[in-house]
């Protein structure tokens, strides 16, 4: 069924309201005019959801043309093509996503099943009275955001010191809005231009590109761009930017003193990116490999410094010398030297003095040595044999105390 236009190019439908304005101020004959009840709603619908127009008409049975009783109709029109969607309870547009529905006496609507990108726009609901009444109302359609993979960028690679364009860009409507964040949290250095200020240390900044210049290895790691635009859900898309460099290593004790038999912790922090084989070796060159005396242990601080630590278990004298930690990857390699020495373990000389007052007290030990500064873990003989010099000194003079009181003593008894 085709109809060009709706009411007003309709020649017969013309003639009849010409003839009903005419018989209507003649004879002054009129029930009540149809009208709407209530203003059409604007509906915002995202794509492929449903969307419906509600148009409350009163009076429409009620129409009456020269005393008869005259039923007006309802029609649905697309208002930008000027397209007759539906008339009453048919529709006439070969859209099979639509629908009219008569719910009761009153109330007509317009459904538009899994709404497309096209269905955007304004609708009219008319009623062919003279004059035409008609009400208007705007369809949104709404798409949430998509990232474009052919236009975003990848992970990246990027030498310290040069510069990384980071792109996303995403599809939706309204536009959507694109966000950058690293995921760690941290604060981005803005050296590009954009909205932002020069050098400012942002959390997050806006717009597609995301523009990283003298890169330094601590701008490494996991960067998202985040589109939205208000329609659910908002995606986001993460990227690893890659600083590479030459190693680094820096040595916080080159000179690490022990007494024999004793645990040592030799210790190295490196920086390398890409990921570096760390290993230890004696000052010959000689690889270390881990068994029961040595353990090795690398603790990773973040993407690029790790915390190499050597632990020689109850060392012996053949163990003394230099050690070297290295680190070597595709760019270069790095070696940090540690000496490790004996820690002496100061001998006290024994005098007569001293034997003879050590029998007079026996909770001191006959062994007397000590440890210069040595802050380390003692082992189970040593504990208890630790005695600093004025802590020793001090318990002479109480031992002279002791026997000066024990000859006053026995002054006394003599005395008596
Ligand atoms: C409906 O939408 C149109 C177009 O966006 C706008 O001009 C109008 O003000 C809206 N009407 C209401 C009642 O929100
Ligand atoms: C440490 O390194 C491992 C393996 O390369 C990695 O999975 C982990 O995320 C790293 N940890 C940190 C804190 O970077």
């Amino acid at each position: 069924m085709h109809m060009p236009q709706f009411i007003p190019t309709n020649a017969a439908s013309l003639l009849l309201l010409y003839m009903l304005l005419i018989l209507q101020t003649k004879d002054g004959v009129f029930g009540f005019e149809p009208d709407f009840l209530y203003p059409l709603e604007n509906v915002t619908v995202a794509q492929g959801r449903d969307a419906t127009f509600t148009c409350v008409v009163n009076n429409l049975g009620g129409y009456r043309v020269s005393g008869d009783l005259t039923t007006a109709r309802v029609a649905w029109i697309k208002a930008d093509t000027k397209a007759i969607l539906a008339i009453h309870e048919h529709v006439i547009t070969n859209n099979a996503r639509l629908s009219v529905t008569h719910n009761d006496f009153n109330t007509w609507t317009l459904n538009i099943r899994n709404v497309m990108r096209e269905d955007r726009g304004q609708y009219m609901c008319q009623v062919n009275t003279d004059p035409m009444k008609m009400q208007t109302a705007f369809l949104e359609v709404v798409i949430p955001p998509d990232i474009i993979n052919d236009e975003t960028s990848g992970d990246m690679m990027v030498p310290e010191g040069g510069s990384a364009k980071l792109v996303c860009k995403a599809r939706g409507h309204p536009k959507p809005r694109i966000v950058w964040r690293r995921e760690d949290g941290g604060a981005i250095l803005s050296r590009g231009g954009g909205a932002s200020v020069r050098g400012e240390r942002l959390l997050s900044i806006e717009g597609e590109m995301l523009t990283l210049t003298k890169v330094t290895r601590s701008e490494m790691g996991a960067y998202l761009c985040i589109a939205a635009n208000g329609v659910p859900p908002s995606v986001s898309k993460r990227m690893m930017l890659h600083v590479h460099f030459h190693p680094l290593i820096q040595v916080p004790n080159q000179l690490v003193g022990a007494p024999v038999n004793t645990d040592v912790t030799l210790q190295c922090h490196v920086e390398a990116s890409p990921k570096a084989i760390n290993y230890w070796t004696r000052e010959s060159g000689e690889m270390i490999i881990p068994n029961d005396k040595y353990v090795m242990t690398d603790i990773n601080n973040s993407y690029y410094s790790v915390q190499m630590k050597l632990i020689i278990r109850r060392f012996h004298k053949s163990d003394l010398g230099g050690y070297k930690c290295i680190s070597k990857n595709s760019i270069g390699d790095a070696e940090g030297n540690i000496r490790l020495y004996e820690m002496e373990m100061q001998e006290r000389v024994e005098t007569e003095e001293d034997n003879q007052l050590d029998e007079l007290d026996d909770i001191e030990s006959t062994e007397k040595r000590l440890y210069n500064g040595y802050q380390g873990p003692l082992t189970e003989t040593e504990e208890n044999v630790v005695m600093p010099d004025d802590v020793s000194g001090c318990a002479r003079a109480n031992r002279i105390f002791i026997l000066l009181l024990l000859l006053l003593l026995l002054f006394v008894i003599f005395l008596i």
